[in-house]
């Protein structure tokens, strides 16, 4: 029989999740009940956009796994009123950063199992990077999470302590690629480019370099190596920005993720 799974909110992240799993017949549309306490309409409407169902607050306890989709801020105040639908032998998945098994467990019923996940935005075209600690998890619930972001792209198994690298090398890294993407197009229009032809050819040479990437197993400084002659146009560039301490720039961009990860988890539960 079909698992049924609730999404707590129905943002961006419970909108990927939907359209992953439904597309890819992994749970039944049906199966899958949008909650929002706080504002039904929006649930309504991603049930009307999703072709899922839509349920009140109590509708949780129908679920097999209800999937935190929303803020971490919102998790003291949003929870209890679903938490007292909820009973032993369900199990919760997170999403959210920086709270821990332990901060979300204690707004639970004794016997939810909590398993931690964190995916990035590319599980709305199948394509995450998703971390996650089953800590304590039953074998049957470690094998539904696996189920459900297995599906929605790559998943690796962390100890817990480790969700904080996996949210700054996979969780916000896609950002940090358009941040890259946009600081080039900026430098090629302030070079005389124009900004439509620069666009496209910037985006183009991304997607181009992932699919070579995802057809090859070399490290980056291969892949690197192989389209920079000694002295060339790519040399000269790649100099510059090693000069300019681009590397160190990247090392602290994602020690201050990790820093936020931790400092959030600890406000979060204030
Ligand atoms: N976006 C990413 O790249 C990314 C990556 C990894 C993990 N995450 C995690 O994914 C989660 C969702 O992020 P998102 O980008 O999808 O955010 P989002 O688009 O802002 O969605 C959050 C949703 O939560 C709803 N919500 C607020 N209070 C609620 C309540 N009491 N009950 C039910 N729903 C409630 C909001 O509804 P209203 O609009 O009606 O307030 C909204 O639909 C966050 O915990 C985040 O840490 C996000």
């Amino acid at each position: 029989m079909a698992e049924k799974i609730a999404l707590l909110g129905c943002g961006f992240m419970a909108g990927a999740i939907a359209k992953g799993l439904v597309e890819k017949n992994v749970i039944p549309a049906e199966n899958i009940i949008a909650i929002n306490d706080h504002n039904p309409t929006s649930a309504e409407n991603f049930a009307a956009k999703y072709g899922t169902s839509c349920g009140a607050a109590e509708t949780v306890a129908e679920a097999d796994a209800v999937i935190t989709c929303f803020k971490p801020q919102n998790y003291k105040t949003a929870m209890p009123a679903y938490a007292r639908h909820m009973h032993s032998g369900q199990l919760l998945i997170s999403i959210m950063a920086g709270l821990t098994t332990r901060d979300i467990k204690s707004l639970l019923p004794e016997g939810v199992d909590v398993i931690r996940t964190m995916p990035n935005m590319a599980l709305a075209v199948g394509l995450s990077a998703t971390g996650y600690s089953p800590k304590g998890a039953t074998a049957e619930h470690k094998a539904l999470c696996e189920k459900i972001f297995g599906s929605l792209g790559v998943i690796s198994e962390v100890p817990e302590e480790d969700l904080t690298g996996v949210t700054a090398i996979a969780g916000s890294s896609p950002a940090y690629f358009y941040y890259l993407a946009e600081s080039m197009i900026k430098a090629a229009v302030e070079a005389g480019m124009d900004e439509d032809a620069a666009r496209m050819l910037c985006k183009q040479a991304f997607i181009g370099t992932a699919e070579l990437w995802k057809n090859d197993d070399a490290p980056p400084e291969e892949m690197r190596r192989r389209i920079t002659s000694a002295k060339g146009t790519t040399d000269a560039a790649i100099r510059t920005m090693e000069a300019g301490g681009m590397a160190n720039i990247v090392a602290e961009g994602m020690k201050a993720c990790r820093e936020r990860f931790v400092e959030m988890g600890i406000e979060m539960m204030k």
